[in-house]
């Protein structure tokens, strides 16, 4: 079913009109700052401190979480001013690897990452809004899973709705997470001037010296960064791209690890590690000690800011249609995925699809466990997105590098990508990373009748659930049109 050509027209002037942003230096550094901060720095420094045993490794961790974002966004930049077709790591590992490989990253990014992390930001979302009502203990499992879901189901239904709408929420939500972070950071700075500074005296008792746990607290730090990669999304939209995406990560990043290091500073200024340990929502103690009587401002623009991170990853799958588009365009993907509402004109089909996806990963797990196999799954890619990089300078020596990463960096973020992936199996060996692999293995079972033999068959079971689903959700192909 093809909607009629005006239609269709319309259709292509709104996806890419999302995209065709015009970004210059300071809306791209706001761009990595926003997307970056959302949820992770109210639920990771628990975990975070928890794995590496003492205030020091912790915030040396949450500084080195930032130094590798950065390396591995400077890797990125390379990447996306040589290769400036749309898409971002999907062409680039099809460029250096070939079909597989970029398919195994598309099934990976849509059943695993794009959901697990809806799930988390929805998990600390219920998290700190139910935590001021049990004050002195932990919320019952099922209020927070609940809430949790209600968070997703609104978030994909305003998505659903209108881009536009969908927008004006971010913007409304990003204000009110920078303002929240601003707020700790002066609170703890005042109280630092004050004197409280007897937990950050001695910084490496009891640090833990495991191999794993060091791995298993870069993965709750990373989580806090995820979203450097942003800019590489919109090299296309960007203003003089060889100078300034180079330079709104190095500009961008540092100030979010800044960021991250004072709050983490502010936390141990105003309790010790066992008293953050033993909190249900960090941010929460802290406000109650702190800012009294205007504790409750605290977990309100939480509550704002993982509202915003999860409209975040939404909007982001909204701008990114076309991207799944190329994707279903090769027949790596679901057809219907890519499709867009005739009426509304959102991708209807791929949140909604995310949304279920995400609830189901929040029956089962934890915000931790998540975070885990988000960070596991995620750096795996990186890693290998960092070294398609390095293969490149071997295989496509033609193609212009206007942004050129030094070779080290790139080698360091394979290197490190490496460690992250497997330092914490080799220590503790969970079955559950097991699954992890096979899942995003198992990808391969369905790759070969459907993708590279194309059975005759697979179109058959295929075509009519296409067509149910389209006149169900009254949707359309979106223009072909990169
Ligand atoms: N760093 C963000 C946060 O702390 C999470 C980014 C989510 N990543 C994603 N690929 N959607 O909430």
């Amino acid at each position: 079913i093809h909607c009629s050509p005006g239609r269709r027209r319309r259709g292509f002037v709104i996806t890419t009109s999302c995209l065709s942003l015009q970004v210059g230096l300071l809306s791209g550094i706001c761009l990595i700052v926003g997307t970056m901060i959302g949820s992770g720095i109210f639920v990771s420094p628990k975990a975070v401190l928890l794995e590496t045993g003492a205030v020091g490794p912790c915030l040396c961790v949450w500084a080195a979480c930032g130094v590798l974002a950065t390396l591995g966004a400077l890797c990125y930049a390379e990447l996306g001013t040589m290769i400036t077709k749309s898409g971002g790591e999907y062409v680039y590992l099809m460029e250096a690897y070939g079909s597989v490989t970029a398919y195994l990253y598309s099934w990976s990014t849509i059943m695993v990452l794009q959901p697990s992390a809806f799930a988390i930001i929805a998990l600390s979302f219920a998290e700190y809004t139910s935590t001021p009502f049990y004050p002195g203990c932990t919320p019952p499992i099922v209020v927070t899973k609940c809430l949790a879901v209600v968070c997703i189901f609104l978030i994909v239904s305003v998505n659903c709705l209108s881009v536009k709408l969908a927008s004006y929420v971010q913007n409304f939500f990003t204000a009110a997470k920078l303002l929240i972070i601003l707020v700790i950071i002066v609170a703890g700075i005042v109280l630092l001037v004050q004197g409280n500074t007897e937990n950050l005296s001695n910084p490496f008792e009891g640090a833990s010296t495991s191999f794993g746990s060091i791995g298993l607290a870069f993965y709750n730090g990373l989580w806090a960064y995820d979203g450097w990669n942003q800019l590489n999304f919109i090299t296309e939209e960007l203003k003089n791209p060889n100078r300034n995406l180079p330079l709104a990560i190095i500009i961008g990043i540092p100030l979010v690890t800044l960021c991250y290091v004072l709050v983490n500073i502010a936390y141990f200024s105003a309790m010790t590690p066992t008293e953050l340990l033993q909190s249900s929502a960090v941010a929460v103690t802290f406000g109650d000690r702190v800012l009294y009587p205007l504790s409750w401002v605290v977990p309100v623009f939480v509550v704002f800011s993982t509202f915003g991170a999860a409209n975040g990853t939404l909007l982001k799958h909204t701008a990114n249609i076309m991207l799944t588009y190329v994707a279903g365009r090769e027949g790596h993907m679901v057809k219907i995925l890519s499709y867009i509402s005739l009426k509304r004109l959102t991708p209807s089909p791929a949140l909604i699809f995310n949304g279920i996806l995400a609830v189901f990963y929040i029956i089962p797990a934890d915000i931790n466990t998540l975070i885990n196999y988000f960070s596991f799954a995620q750096w795996g890619l990186y890693g290998l997105t960092a070294l398609a990089l390095i293969v490149m300078r071997f295989t496509r020596k033609e193609l212009k590098r206007p942004v050129k990463c030094p070779m080290p960096i790139a080698v360091l973020v394979v290197i490190v990508s490496c460690y992250l992936v497997l330092a914490p199996i080799i220590d503790k060996p969970e079955l559950e990373y097991l699954y992890c692999t096979i899942f995003i293995l198992s990808g391969l079972l369905l790759y070969f009748p459907f993708v590279h033999r194309r059975f005759s068959w697979t179109r058959r079971v295929m075509r009519p659930i296409t067509m149910y689903l389209q006149l169900l959700m009254e949707v359309v192909p979106p223009e072909n049109n990169e």
